[in-house]
Protein backbone atom coordinates (compact mmCIF):
# COMPACT_ATOMS: atom_id res chain seq x y z
CA UNK A 1 0.00 0.00 0.00
CA UNK A 2 2.80 2.51 0.52
CA UNK A 3 4.87 1.31 -2.21
CA UNK A 4 5.63 4.30 -4.66
CA UNK A 5 4.41 6.94 -1.88
CA UNK A 6 6.36 9.99 -0.98
CA UNK A 7 6.27 10.10 2.73
CA UNK A 8 7.39 13.37 4.42
CA UNK A 9 8.42 12.03 8.35
CA UNK A 10 8.61 14.97 10.07
CA UNK A 11 10.33 14.78 13.65
CA UNK A 12 10.21 17.37 16.43
CA UNK A 13 12.65 17.54 19.44
CA UNK A 14 11.16 15.50 21.65
CA UNK A 15 13.40 12.45 23.42
CA UNK A 16 11.13 10.11 21.62
CA UNK A 17 12.61 11.20 18.22
CA UNK A 18 14.85 8.03 18.30
CA UNK A 19 12.09 5.89 17.99
CA UNK A 20 11.39 7.80 14.38
CA UNK A 21 14.20 6.10 13.48
CA UNK A 22 12.28 2.93 13.50
CA UNK A 23 9.48 4.56 11.89
CA UNK A 24 11.26 5.65 9.52
CA UNK A 25 12.94 1.94 8.59
CA UNK A 26 9.51 0.75 8.52
CA UNK A 27 7.93 3.01 6.09
CA UNK A 28 11.28 2.75 3.73
CA UNK A 29 11.31 -1.10 4.02
CA UNK A 30 7.35 -1.21 2.92
CA UNK A 31 8.50 0.91 -0.63
CA UNK A 32 7.78 4.26 0.65
CA UNK A 33 9.90 7.68 -0.91
CA UNK A 34 10.63 9.27 2.95
CA UNK A 35 11.50 11.93 2.95
CA UNK A 36 12.74 13.18 6.61
CA UNK A 37 12.10 17.15 7.80
CA UNK A 38 13.72 17.76 11.12
CA UNK A 39 13.45 20.77 13.41
CA UNK A 40 16.49 22.24 14.90
CA UNK A 41 15.48 20.54 18.42
CA UNK A 42 14.94 17.35 16.91
CA UNK A 43 18.49 17.30 15.56
CA UNK A 44 19.85 17.67 19.28
CA UNK A 45 18.47 14.13 20.14
CA UNK A 46 19.25 12.37 17.09
CA UNK A 47 21.48 12.95 13.92
CA UNK A 48 20.17 14.09 10.84
CA UNK A 49 22.70 11.11 9.29
CA UNK A 50 20.56 8.61 10.86
CA UNK A 51 17.77 8.96 8.90
CA UNK A 52 19.66 10.20 5.76
CA UNK A 53 21.07 6.18 6.00
CA UNK A 54 18.05 5.01 6.97
CA UNK A 55 15.68 6.55 4.01
CA UNK A 56 18.69 6.97 1.26
CA UNK A 57 17.22 10.46 1.01
CA UNK A 58 18.65 13.83 2.39
CA UNK A 59 17.71 15.07 5.51
CA UNK A 60 16.27 18.89 5.78
CA UNK A 61 16.16 21.28 8.47
CA UNK A 62 16.94 24.48 7.01
CA UNK A 63 14.17 25.76 5.49
CA UNK A 64 16.65 27.83 3.68
CA UNK A 65 18.57 25.18 2.72
CA UNK A 66 17.70 25.32 -1.12
CA UNK A 67 19.62 22.76 -2.93
CA UNK A 68 17.85 22.59 -6.02
CA UNK A 69 17.32 26.09 -7.22
CA UNK A 70 14.20 25.15 -9.62
CA UNK A 71 11.96 25.04 -7.15
CA UNK A 72 11.36 26.13 -3.64
CA UNK A 73 12.31 23.45 -1.23
CA UNK A 74 8.99 23.45 1.35
CA UNK A 75 6.88 23.45 -1.56
CA UNK A 76 8.15 21.00 -3.61
CA UNK A 77 8.50 18.77 -0.51
CA UNK A 78 4.58 19.67 0.30
CA UNK A 79 3.32 18.77 -3.15
CA UNK A 80 5.07 16.03 -3.51
CA UNK A 81 4.06 14.41 -0.74
CA UNK A 82 0.97 11.54 -0.94
CA UNK A 83 0.93 11.79 3.26
CA UNK A 84 2.76 13.45 6.05
CA UNK A 85 3.33 11.55 9.23
CA UNK A 86 5.02 13.16 12.29
CA UNK A 87 6.23 11.24 14.77
CA UNK A 88 6.80 12.47 17.62
CA UNK A 89 5.29 15.91 17.86
CA UNK A 90 5.95 17.83 20.96
CA UNK A 91 3.66 20.21 22.60
CA UNK A 92 5.30 23.32 20.68
CA UNK A 93 4.88 22.17 17.56
CA UNK A 94 0.83 21.03 18.14
CA UNK A 95 0.91 24.83 18.93
CA UNK A 96 2.65 26.15 16.60
CA UNK A 97 0.54 23.91 14.02
CA UNK A 98 -2.60 24.95 15.26
CA UNK A 99 -2.01 28.55 15.31
CA UNK A 100 -0.54 27.87 11.58
CA UNK A 101 2.96 29.67 12.21
CA UNK A 102 5.81 28.60 9.49
CA UNK A 103 9.06 29.01 11.08
CA UNK A 104 10.99 26.44 9.92
CA UNK A 105 11.05 24.16 7.36
CA UNK A 106 8.68 21.68 9.45
CA UNK A 107 5.99 23.78 10.26
CA UNK A 108 6.05 25.74 6.62
CA UNK A 109 6.31 22.33 4.23
CA UNK A 110 2.71 21.26 6.80
CA UNK A 111 1.43 24.93 6.23
CA UNK A 112 1.75 24.13 1.90
CA UNK A 113 0.90 20.80 1.97
CA UNK A 114 -2.72 19.23 1.22
CA UNK A 115 -1.78 15.99 1.82
CA UNK A 116 -3.30 14.18 4.68
CA UNK A 117 -1.51 14.51 7.54
CA UNK A 118 -0.95 12.37 10.05
CA UNK A 119 0.59 12.96 14.08
CA UNK A 120 1.83 11.19 17.02
CA UNK A 121 2.11 13.24 20.09
CA UNK A 122 5.08 12.67 22.46
CA UNK A 123 5.30 14.22 25.80
CA UNK A 124 5.38 14.22 29.55
CA UNK A 125 2.15 13.38 31.32
CA UNK A 126 1.31 16.44 32.39
CA UNK A 127 2.06 18.02 29.22
CA UNK A 128 -0.40 15.91 27.23
CA UNK A 129 -3.30 16.46 29.76
CA UNK A 130 -2.42 19.92 29.66
CA UNK A 131 -5.92 21.91 28.35
CA UNK A 132 -3.58 23.94 26.18
CA UNK A 133 -2.38 20.76 24.21
CA UNK A 134 -5.67 19.26 23.83
CA UNK A 135 -7.14 22.49 22.67
CA UNK A 136 -4.87 22.39 19.77
CA UNK A 137 -5.28 18.78 19.36
CA UNK A 138 -8.56 19.29 19.58
CA UNK A 139 -8.77 22.39 16.66
CA UNK A 140 -6.33 20.23 14.62
CA UNK A 141 -8.81 17.37 14.77
CA UNK A 142 -11.38 19.86 13.50
CA UNK A 143 -9.04 20.16 10.58
CA UNK A 144 -8.75 16.97 9.45
CA UNK A 145 -5.34 16.05 10.73
CA UNK A 146 -5.82 12.40 12.39
CA UNK A 147 -3.63 11.57 15.67
CA UNK A 148 -2.30 8.33 16.77
CA UNK A 149 -2.66 8.63 20.70
CA UNK A 150 0.41 8.11 22.91
CA UNK A 151 0.64 4.99 24.46
CA UNK A 152 0.68 4.76 28.48
CA UNK A 153 3.51 3.39 30.63
CA UNK A 154 6.91 4.69 31.88
CA UNK A 155 8.11 7.65 30.75
CA UNK A 156 11.82 9.11 29.45
CA UNK A 157 10.85 12.17 32.18
CA UNK A 158 10.37 9.48 35.15
CA UNK A 159 6.46 9.40 35.03
CA UNK A 160 4.50 6.93 34.60
CA UNK A 161 1.05 7.76 32.74
CA UNK A 162 -0.09 9.08 28.77
CA UNK A 163 2.73 10.54 26.61
CA UNK A 164 4.92 7.72 25.08
CA UNK A 165 4.96 7.79 21.70
CA UNK A 166 2.53 5.20 20.03
CA UNK A 167 4.98 1.95 18.91
CA UNK A 168 6.42 2.49 15.54
CA UNK A 169 4.19 -0.39 14.08
CA UNK A 170 0.95 1.14 15.08
CA UNK A 171 1.78 4.19 13.80
CA UNK A 172 2.67 2.77 9.85
CA UNK A 173 -0.61 0.46 10.22
CA UNK A 174 -2.44 3.88 11.19
CA UNK A 175 -0.93 5.55 8.06
CA UNK A 176 -2.26 2.37 6.07
CA UNK A 177 -5.61 2.56 7.24
CA UNK A 178 -5.46 6.46 6.17
CA UNK A 179 -4.56 5.35 2.42
CA UNK A 180 -7.53 2.91 2.96
CA UNK A 181 -10.21 5.32 3.68
CA UNK A 182 -9.19 7.74 1.00
CA UNK A 183 -9.84 5.35 -1.42
CA UNK A 184 -12.71 4.03 0.11
CA UNK A 185 -15.20 6.69 -1.97
CA UNK A 186 -13.13 7.42 -4.93
CA UNK A 187 -14.71 7.46 -7.71
CA UNK A 188 -18.30 8.22 -5.86
CA UNK A 189 -19.92 11.27 -5.83
CA UNK A 190 -21.84 12.88 -2.78
CA UNK A 191 -23.88 15.87 -2.51
CA UNK A 192 -24.08 17.54 0.81
CA UNK A 193 -26.30 21.01 2.14
CA UNK A 194 -25.13 22.96 4.55
CA UNK A 195 -25.96 25.72 6.85
CA UNK A 196 -29.32 28.42 6.84
CA UNK A 197 -31.54 29.11 3.95
CA UNK A 198 -32.62 32.72 4.18
CA UNK A 199 -36.45 33.84 2.84
CA UNK A 200 -36.71 37.86 2.24
CA UNK A 201 -39.19 39.78 3.58
CA UNK A 202 -38.00 43.06 1.94
CA UNK A 203 -34.95 43.88 0.40
CA UNK A 204 -33.41 44.77 3.45
CA UNK A 205 -34.94 41.85 5.58
CA UNK A 206 -35.05 38.48 5.87
CA UNK A 207 -36.13 35.48 8.20
CA UNK A 208 -33.22 32.76 8.53
CA UNK A 209 -31.80 30.54 11.53
CA UNK A 210 -28.28 29.76 13.65
CA UNK A 211 -27.10 27.15 11.56
CA UNK A 212 -23.24 27.67 10.61
CA UNK A 213 -22.56 25.08 7.75
CA UNK A 214 -20.15 23.63 10.29
CA UNK A 215 -21.46 20.26 10.47
CA UNK A 216 -22.35 20.10 6.90
CA UNK A 217 -18.88 21.53 5.79
CA UNK A 218 -17.07 18.72 8.47
CA UNK A 219 -19.17 16.01 6.12
CA UNK A 220 -17.82 17.43 3.47
CA UNK A 221 -14.32 17.27 3.98
CA UNK A 222 -14.63 13.95 5.72
CA UNK A 223 -15.81 12.45 2.28
CA UNK A 224 -13.48 14.32 0.19
CA UNK A 225 -10.89 12.59 2.27
CA UNK A 226 -12.13 9.48 1.21
CA UNK A 227 -11.61 10.16 -2.52
CA UNK A 228 -15.15 11.21 -3.48
CA UNK A 229 -16.19 14.21 -5.17
CA UNK A 230 -18.38 16.09 -3.09
CA UNK A 231 -20.55 19.19 -3.98
CA UNK A 232 -21.68 21.14 -1.59
CA UNK A 233 -24.90 23.14 -1.86
CA UNK A 234 -24.38 26.23 1.08
CA UNK A 235 -27.02 28.50 2.17
CA UNK A 236 -25.97 31.36 4.37
CA UNK A 237 -22.98 30.33 6.90
CA UNK A 238 -20.57 31.62 9.09
CA UNK A 239 -17.58 29.34 8.31
CA UNK A 240 -15.99 28.94 4.78
CA UNK A 241 -16.31 26.07 2.95
CA UNK A 242 -13.37 23.13 2.81
CA UNK A 243 -10.92 23.09 0.02
CA UNK A 244 -11.44 20.41 -2.43
CA UNK A 245 -14.88 20.56 -3.33
CA UNK A 246 -17.43 22.25 -5.52
CA UNK A 247 -19.66 24.44 -4.11
CA UNK A 248 -23.14 25.97 -5.04
CA UNK A 249 -24.05 28.59 -3.04
CA UNK A 250 -27.87 29.66 -2.69
CA UNK A 251 -30.25 31.38 -0.52
CA UNK A 252 -33.57 30.58 -0.01
CA UNK A 253 -35.06 27.00 0.52
CA UNK A 254 -36.62 27.17 -3.21
CA UNK A 255 -32.99 28.05 -4.52
CA UNK A 256 -31.71 24.84 -2.89
CA UNK A 257 -34.18 22.78 -3.75
CA UNK A 258 -33.45 23.63 -7.19
CA UNK A 259 -29.95 22.87 -6.93
CA UNK A 260 -30.65 20.19 -4.99
CA UNK A 261 -32.46 18.04 -8.13
CA UNK A 262 -30.37 19.21 -10.60
CA UNK A 263 -27.67 17.00 -8.31
CA UNK A 264 -29.34 14.60 -7.08
CA UNK A 265 -29.59 12.11 -10.20
CA UNK A 266 -25.79 11.89 -10.13
CA UNK A 267 -24.89 11.66 -6.82
CA UNK A 268 -24.09 7.76 -4.55
CA UNK A 269 -24.65 9.38 -1.20
CA UNK A 270 -26.75 12.98 -0.13
CA UNK A 271 -26.39 14.26 3.53
CA UNK A 272 -29.07 17.20 3.90
CA UNK A 273 -27.45 18.52 6.96
CA UNK A 274 -28.89 22.07 5.85
CA UNK A 275 -31.28 24.11 7.85
CA UNK A 276 -33.95 24.68 5.68
CA UNK A 277 -36.66 27.27 6.20
CA UNK A 278 -40.33 25.04 7.05
CA UNK A 279 -41.90 28.54 5.61
CA UNK A 280 -41.43 31.78 3.80
CA UNK A 281 -42.92 34.80 3.27
CA UNK A 282 -46.09 34.67 0.64
CA UNK A 283 -44.64 38.34 -0.69
CA UNK A 284 -41.37 39.39 -0.71
CA UNK A 285 -41.91 43.19 -0.54
CA UNK A 286 -40.29 44.59 -3.81
CA UNK A 287 -39.40 48.28 -1.21
CA UNK A 288 -38.35 47.76 2.15
CA UNK A 289 -41.77 48.11 4.37
CA UNK A 290 -41.90 51.07 6.00
CA UNK A 291 -43.06 51.36 9.86
CA UNK A 292 -46.26 52.65 11.17
CA UNK A 293 -48.26 52.28 14.58
CA UNK A 294 -50.29 49.35 13.18
CA UNK A 295 -49.28 45.71 14.28
CA UNK A 296 -47.86 44.32 10.72
CA UNK A 297 -48.42 40.56 10.34
CA UNK A 298 -46.34 38.47 8.03
CA UNK A 299 -48.11 35.87 6.20
CA UNK A 300 -46.02 32.83 5.73
CA UNK A 301 -46.17 29.79 3.24
CA UNK A 302 -45.04 26.19 3.61
CA UNK A 303 -41.29 25.79 1.71
CA UNK A 304 -41.06 22.39 -0.25
CA UNK A 305 -39.76 19.58 1.94
CA UNK A 306 -36.64 19.27 -0.16
CA UNK A 307 -35.44 16.03 2.00
CA UNK A 308 -39.15 14.45 1.17
CA UNK A 309 -38.77 15.63 -2.43
CA UNK A 310 -35.55 13.88 -2.80
CA UNK A 311 -36.69 10.50 -1.07
CA UNK A 312 -39.27 10.31 -3.15
CA UNK A 313 -37.10 10.26 -6.56
CA UNK A 314 -34.59 8.05 -4.30
CA UNK A 315 -33.33 5.46 -6.96
CA UNK A 316 -29.50 4.10 -5.94
CA UNK A 317 -29.08 6.91 -3.48
CA UNK A 318 -27.95 7.03 0.10
CA UNK A 319 -29.74 9.63 2.02
CA UNK A 320 -28.87 10.67 5.17
CA UNK A 321 -31.15 13.58 6.57
CA UNK A 322 -30.74 15.81 9.87
CA UNK A 323 -33.00 15.85 13.09
CA UNK A 324 -32.74 18.63 15.66
CA UNK A 325 -34.95 17.78 18.26
CA UNK A 326 -35.82 19.46 22.02
CA UNK A 327 -37.73 16.11 22.84
CA UNK A 328 -38.49 12.55 21.95
CA UNK A 329 -35.44 12.11 19.66
CA UNK A 330 -36.14 8.69 19.13
CA UNK A 331 -39.85 8.93 17.91
CA UNK A 332 -38.98 12.29 15.84
CA UNK A 333 -36.26 10.33 14.23
CA UNK A 334 -38.19 7.25 13.14
CA UNK A 335 -40.87 9.31 12.02
CA UNK A 336 -38.71 11.10 9.57
CA UNK A 337 -36.89 7.99 8.08
CA UNK A 338 -40.46 6.74 7.47
CA UNK A 339 -41.90 10.22 6.07
CA UNK A 340 -39.13 11.04 3.97
CA UNK A 341 -37.35 7.52 3.28
CA UNK A 342 -34.10 8.50 4.20
CA UNK A 343 -31.79 5.70 4.80
CA UNK A 344 -30.32 6.95 7.85
CA UNK A 345 -31.33 9.82 10.07
CA UNK A 346 -28.34 11.80 12.60
CA UNK A 347 -30.24 13.25 14.99
CA UNK A 348 -29.49 15.53 17.56
CA UNK A 349 -30.68 17.05 21.02
CA UNK A 350 -30.38 20.81 20.78
CA UNK A 351 -30.86 21.19 24.36
CA UNK A 352 -27.38 19.54 25.39
CA UNK A 353 -24.78 22.08 25.72
CA UNK A 354 -22.19 21.56 23.24
CA UNK A 355 -24.33 20.10 20.71
CA UNK A 356 -26.49 21.71 17.72
CA UNK A 357 -26.37 24.82 15.66
CA UNK A 358 -23.05 26.88 15.97
CA UNK A 359 -20.92 24.90 18.14
CA UNK A 360 -17.87 23.10 17.31
CA UNK A 361 -18.81 19.95 19.09
CA UNK A 362 -22.02 18.01 18.26
CA UNK A 363 -23.57 15.05 20.14
CA UNK A 364 -26.01 12.90 17.32
CA UNK A 365 -27.51 9.35 17.30
CA UNK A 366 -27.40 8.17 14.16
CA UNK A 367 -30.79 6.00 13.29
CA UNK A 368 -31.60 4.00 10.44
CA UNK A 369 -34.98 2.08 9.50
CA UNK A 370 -34.09 -0.52 12.10
CA UNK A 371 -33.90 1.77 14.66
CA UNK A 372 -30.53 3.26 17.11
CA UNK A 373 -27.25 2.13 15.32
CA UNK A 374 -25.06 4.60 16.92
CA UNK A 375 -24.98 7.18 19.86
CA UNK A 376 -22.46 9.44 19.80
CA UNK A 377 -20.51 10.75 22.52
CA UNK A 378 -20.24 14.95 22.51
CA UNK A 379 -17.05 14.98 20.04
CA UNK A 380 -15.80 17.12 17.58
CA UNK A 381 -18.33 17.60 14.47
CA UNK A 382 -15.29 16.53 12.55
CA UNK A 383 -15.19 13.34 13.89
CA UNK A 384 -19.25 13.14 14.59
CA UNK A 385 -18.83 13.50 10.42
CA UNK A 386 -16.59 10.52 9.84
CA UNK A 387 -18.89 8.62 11.41
CA UNK A 388 -21.75 9.61 9.75
CA UNK A 389 -19.91 9.44 6.35
CA UNK A 390 -18.54 5.76 7.44
CA UNK A 391 -21.90 4.57 7.81
CA UNK A 392 -23.13 5.84 4.98
CA UNK A 393 -20.60 4.28 2.86
CA UNK A 394 -20.95 1.20 4.29
CA UNK A 395 -24.86 1.33 3.02
CA UNK A 396 -23.42 1.81 -0.02
CA UNK A 397 -20.75 -0.50 -0.19
CA UNK A 398 -23.95 -3.30 0.74
CA UNK A 399 -26.43 -2.20 -2.15
CA UNK A 400 -23.27 -2.24 -4.45
CA UNK A 401 -22.70 -5.91 -3.23
CA UNK A 402 -19.84 -5.14 -1.50
CA UNK A 403 -18.94 -5.59 2.43
CA UNK A 404 -17.72 -2.45 4.50
CA UNK A 405 -17.79 -2.69 8.20
CA UNK A 406 -19.36 -0.54 10.35
N1 LIG B 1 -35.35 19.69 5.31
C1 LIG B 1 -35.48 19.89 3.96
N2 LIG B 1 -36.36 20.80 3.47
C2 LIG B 1 -37.13 21.51 4.29
C3 LIG B 1 -37.02 21.34 5.69
C4 LIG B 1 -36.12 20.42 6.15
O1 LIG B 1 -34.78 19.23 3.20
N3 LIG B 1 -37.97 22.40 3.78
C5 LIG B 1 -34.41 18.66 5.79
C6 LIG B 1 -33.23 19.21 6.56
O2 LIG B 1 -32.13 19.47 5.72
C7 LIG B 1 -32.94 18.08 7.53
C8 LIG B 1 -34.30 17.50 7.80
O3 LIG B 1 -35.09 17.84 6.69
O4 LIG B 1 -32.15 17.07 6.93
C9 LIG B 1 -34.92 18.09 9.01
O5 LIG B 1 -36.21 17.69 9.04
P1 LIG B 1 -37.41 18.61 9.52
O6 LIG B 1 -38.60 17.72 9.59
O7 LIG B 1 -37.57 19.84 8.74
O8 LIG B 1 -36.85 19.03 10.88
P2 LIG B 1 -37.48 20.07 11.73
O9 LIG B 1 -37.57 21.38 11.04
O10 LIG B 1 -36.73 19.99 12.98
O11 LIG B 1 -38.91 19.36 11.76
P3 LIG B 1 -40.17 19.61 12.62
O12 LIG B 1 -40.45 21.05 12.52
O13 LIG B 1 -41.15 18.74 11.93
O14 LIG B 1 -39.74 19.09 13.94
Amino acid sequence: MLQGKTIVLGITGGIAAYKAAAVCSKLSQSGADVRVVMTESATKFIAPLTFQAISRNRVIVDTFDEEDPSVIAHIDLADRADAVVIAPATANFLAKTALGLGDDMLSTTLLATRAPILVAPAMNVHMYAHVTVQTHMEQLRARGVRFVEPGEGFLACGYTGKGRLAEPEHIVDELMRMFKMKSELSGKKVLVTAGATVERIDPVRYLTNDSSGKMGFAVAAAARDRGARVTVIAGRTSVEPPSGVDVIRVESAEEMLHAALSKFGDADIVVKAAAVADYRPVRTEQKKIKKSEQHLSLELERTTDILKELGNRKTHQVLVGFAAETHELERQAMAKIASKRCDLVVANDVTIPGAGFSADTNEVSIFDTNGLVEKLPLQSKRDAAERIVTLAAGLLAERSGGKQGR
